[in-house]
C-alpha cells in the first residue's frame, strides 16, 4: 500500500492506475465504521484510496479542529490491513489556496438540522470532496449513512453539477449496545457512556413504535424526547429521504435524526425506516 502526502505525489500515482478507482473520504482516527467502508469499496473497485484529512474548512472557529483525534500511524496500519491500495494524507497548505471559487452548499438542505448548528460546515465538506474527487478520478465515493445530511448534500452536488462519480452509501455500524461509531466517541468520559446510548435507544423505540403502528410523528419525537432527558438535546427530526420534515412515517421514506449533547461531546446518529 502507498502512503502519499502531496498532492503531486497523487497526481502521478493516479495517473499510473489501470481499472476502476474507489475513494474512501475520512478524516482519519479509523474505526470500524470506516473499515466496513475501506472493505467495501475494496470488494467493489480494483483501486482503493482512503484521504484522511482533518479538513480545517469544515469546522467552525469554535469547534474541536485542534483537538480532534488524529492517528496517523494506526491509521495507515488499518487502511492496509483493509486492502487499500493508497492512503491519501496532505496537508491543508497542499489542499488549499489563498484565492479559490467559493462553493456553497444549497441552503434548502445546509441550513437545517446539522447545518443550522454549525453554519458553513457543509459548504466545507462540498469544497474538500470537490478537490479529492478531482484528484483522484474516483469513479465511486464511499459515504456512511450516519451523516445522513452530509449523504443528501453530497449526492445532490454530484447530481446537479454532473459529476461523474457514484456516491454508494454504507450502512451504520454500532457497538454491540447500540452506541454508533464515531470518531468523536473518543471523547466520551466513562461517566458519558451510559448518557450516550441514549440516543441510540431513542431511535430503536422509535422503530419499534413503527413496528407496532405508530406512524404519528409527533408523538414518535415526544417519545424520543424522553428517552434523551436529561441530555441537551439539539434536535429530534423526522424527514423524507429529501429532508422534508413529516408529520406522518411512511415507510420505506423516512429517516429519524437525533443531535444531543453528551457531557461535552455533541453526538448524531440516525435510523433509516
Ligand atoms: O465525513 C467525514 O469524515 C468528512 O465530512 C469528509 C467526508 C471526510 C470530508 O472531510
Amino acid at each position: 500500500m502507498k502512503v502519499i502526502k502531496s498532492v503531486d505525489e497523487l497526481r502521478e500515482y493516479v495517473a499510473g492506475l489501470n481499472g476502476s478507482i474507489g475513494l474512501v473520504p475520512t478524516m482519519g482516527a479509523l474505526h470500524e465504521g470506516h473499515m466496513s467502508l475501506i472493505k467495501r469499496a475494496v470488494s467493489e473497485s480494483k483501486n482503493v484510496i482512503v484521504s484522511i484529512f482533518v479538513n480545517p474548512t469544515q469546522f467552525l472557529p469554535d469547534e474541536d479542529l485542534h483537538k480532534y483525534p488524529r492517528k496517523e500511524e494506526a491509521d495507515i496500519k488499518i487502511c492496509e490491513l483493509c486492502g487499500a491500495s493508497a492512503v491519501f494524507m496532505p496537508s491543508a497548505d497542499d489542499m488549499y489556496f489563498e484565492n479559490e471559487p467559493c462553493v456553497i452548499a444549497p441552503p434548502k438542505f445546509a441550513s437545517i438540522l446539522e447545518g443550522k448548528t454549525r453554519p458553513g460546515h457543509f459548504d466545507g465538506v462540498l469544497r474538500v470532496l470537490t478537490k479529492l474527487f478531482n484528484l483522484t478520478k474516483a469513479n465511486r465515493a464511499y459515504f456512511g449513512k450516519k451523516d445522513a445530511q452530509q449523504l443528501l448534500i453530497v449526492k445532490n452536488m454530484v447530481k446537479t453539477m454532473f459529476l461523474n462519480i457514484e456516491i454508494i452509501a454504507c450502512e451504520i455500524i454500532r457497538e454491540s449496545d447500540g452506541l454508533a461509531l464515531s470518531s468523536r466517541n473518543a471523547y466520551l468520559k466513562e461517566i458519558d457512556k451510559c448518557n450516550a446510548l441514549r440516543l441510540s435507544r431513542s431511535l430503536f423505540n422509535a422503530s419499534n413504535m413503527i413496528k407496532n403502528g405508530e406512524t404519528d410523528a409527533a408523538k414518535i419525537k415526544e417519545s424520543m424526547l424522553n428517552t434523551l432527558e436529561p441530555l441537551e438535546v439539539d434536535y429530534v427530526a423526522i424527514v423524507d429521504r429529501e429532508f422534508n420534515e413529516i408529520s406522518n412515517i411512511k415507510l420505506t421514506d423516512t429517516i429519524i435524526l437525533v443531535a444531543a449533547k453528551v457531557g461535552n461531546t455533541r453526538l448524531i446518529d440516525n435510523i433509516w425506516i
